[in-house]
């Protein structure tokens, strides 16, 4: 099973993820009337923000009920796959925040973006990079091999260093203005068993609600010396954030 999304959950408990996209949309510096596509784009909080700002812009997400969630918004948003990207030379700029670690087939993403474009069309984006997540994902491994599970058969995430993506930008013709890992310790609204309801369930498909809990114990306990801080859980994050442009 592949992550499926709540959007209620989603808001109710994550809604940090898209609160803290306000700097990709700075970098992107959005004018009005330019077309831009929200790759990615979830619930539509910050496609909502660009169409806000006078852009006319499209949102695409993988997840029904994310794409759901962001009609209610009154927004042009659409199913579809971003590896798999059905638009020819018909935007300004490509926009993504926190979407693009969940797409393995990260040359597919680039081509269909580069398709995408006009000519001198940007492609802006900040995503998981290398070492986000770090003691999650050493935890998760170990606690998945105590369940007789294992780690990369199941891993949805891409994390690339600033080598690996800045190399896939220019392979399909892209020029890079700027890539950078960020690291961003960001705090969670509550207790990190949310998180892991929210972005685990690619790891728990196979488990029943008793071995579900169990699981999520055997993940937090060694997790919490390391990401709870003064009365609050911290999650690790690092971003890659990136300017290019045709
Ligand atoms: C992220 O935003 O970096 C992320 C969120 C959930 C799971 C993995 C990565």
């Amino acid at each position: 099973m592949n992550q499926t999304w709540n959007p209620e959950q989603y808001d109710q408990h994550v809604r940090f993820v898209s609160d803290l996209g306000m700097p990709v949309i700075e970098l992107l510096d959005p004018q009005p009337g330019e077309r831009i596509l929200d790759l990615g784009c979830g619930d539509g909080a910050l496609t909502e923000k660009l169409t806000e700002m006078g852009c006319r812009v499209v949102g695409v997400d993988a997840s029904p009920e994310q794409i759901e969630a962001a009609k209610r918004r009154g927004l042009d948003v659409h199913v579809m796959d971003g590896q798999a990207l059905e638009f020819e030379s018909e935007f300004d700029a490509v926009f993504s925040n926190a979407a693009l670690h969940w797409m393995k087939r990260p040359d597919d993403v680039v081509a269909g973006v580069n398709r995408a474009l006009q000519p001198g069309g940007r492609f802006v984006g900040e995503f998981g990079g290398y070492g986000n997540i770090h003691s999650i994902l050493q935890q998760l491994s170990l606690a998945l091999k105590q369940f007789d599970l294992d780690f990369e058969s199941l891993n949805p995430w891409y994390f690339p260093t600033i080598e690996d993506y800045q190399k896939r930008l220019k392979n399909s013709g892209f020029e890079v203005r700027s890539i950078k890992l960020i690291p961003r310790p960001t705090p969670l609204p509550g207790d990190i068993m949310d998180w892991f309801e929210v972005f685990l369930p690619a790891f728990i498909s196979s488990m029943n609600q008793q071995e579900r809990l169990q699981f999520y114990e055997t993940l937090k306990q060694p997790l919490k010396p390391v990401l709870y801080k003064n009365d609050q859980w911290e999650v690790d994050y690092v971003r890659l954030r990136f300017f290019a442009s045709l």
